[in-house]
């Protein structure tokens, strides 16, 4: 067994004396979104600090608990606060939660966060509904070792977004009449933000929105099978021309302010929701 699995089995053992719930759904709560877990009817929640192998979360807007509980009349389990790259993690730290969810049973992830607007089409506060991606962290969860009984060595990305849980969330959207982006995730490591050169030269590649998450755990769920249905909201306008600076409490004052919307389309994703693969 590998070092890997080792560690998953670990975290798995512990998390299986706290809780009874099997969860077929992941989510997580990115920056600003942690009131979903207001939804939820909460069963069991668990420090990451108390899990085996987890890694603590040090960014002060993010919340550390594993919260198991029913959305949507499925069972769920939700991370509150995620793990990101620029805090010093490695790319398998910032996964692990991932690889852990798989082994609970979860078929599907939801996952949400708060990026940098580079279309002119929209604007602050907007929803976008996460198409496909670009890497340019620089890095790669899959680097090393692959445990070939947890996904093979070369992974398909050809739709690493379910298209089947895209077009449920945009029926959703427009059953509730909130409106919903479309586009290109492009990840970079951060932590500061970019320039114009480099937002021009972001948008120039392909990209509609710019953060600092999502793409390792995408590569880690698809490596794993899961189906994945991820969510950005804009919470800064990045036109090269027209840049004003921006404060992390703008950041999550946007975020904040969208998050009813984005909770609403994530609710009754979940509800509507199959729960085969
Ligand atoms: N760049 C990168 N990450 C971000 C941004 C941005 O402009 N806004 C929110 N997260």
């Amino acid at each position: 067994m590998s070092e890997l699995r080792k560690q998953i089995n670990d975290a798995l053992q512990f998390l299986l004396t706290k809780t009874q719930l099997s969860p077929t759904v992941g989510i997580i709560l990115g920056t600003g979104l942690g009131g979903l877990v207001k939804e939820i009817q909460i069963e069991t929640v668990i420090d990451y600090s108390d899990i085996p192998h987890f890694p603590l979360s040090t960014v002060e807007s993010h919340k550390g608990k594993l919260i198991f509980g029913k959305l949507g009349g499925k069972n769920i389990v939700a991370m509150q606060g995620r793990f990101h790259y620029y805090e010093g993690y490695s790319m398998q730290q910032v996964t692990f939660p991932i690889r852990v969810m798989k082994f609970l049973g979860v078929k599907s992830l939801l996952i949400s966060n708060a990026a940098g607007g580079m279309n002119p089409l929209f604007v602050k506060g907007d929803i976008m509904l996460i198409t496909d991606h670009i890497n340019l962290l620089g890095d790669n969860p899959l680097i090393g070792h692959n445990d070939d009984e947890l996904g093979p060595r070369f992974p398909d990305m050809t739709e690493p977004y379910t298209r089947e849980l895209i077009s449920l969330a945009e029926t959703v959207a427009l059953d509730l009449k909130i409106r919903l982006q479309k586009g290109v995730f492009v990840a970079v490591s951060g932590p500061n933000l970019e320039t114009r050169a480099e937002y021009r030269f972001l948008r120039g590649i392909g990209a509609d929105v710019v953060g600092m998450s999502t793409v390792p755990e995408v590569i880690v769920a698809v490596h794993q099978s899961m189906r994945v249905l991820g969510f950005s909201i804009m919470t800064d306008e990045c036109f090269p021309d027209a840049l004003k600076p921006v404060s992390l409490q703008e950041v999550i004052a946007v975020a904040n302010g969208a998050e009813p919307k984005l909770t609403s389309i994530m609710k009754e994703v979940v509800a509507r929701m199959q729960d085969y693969v």
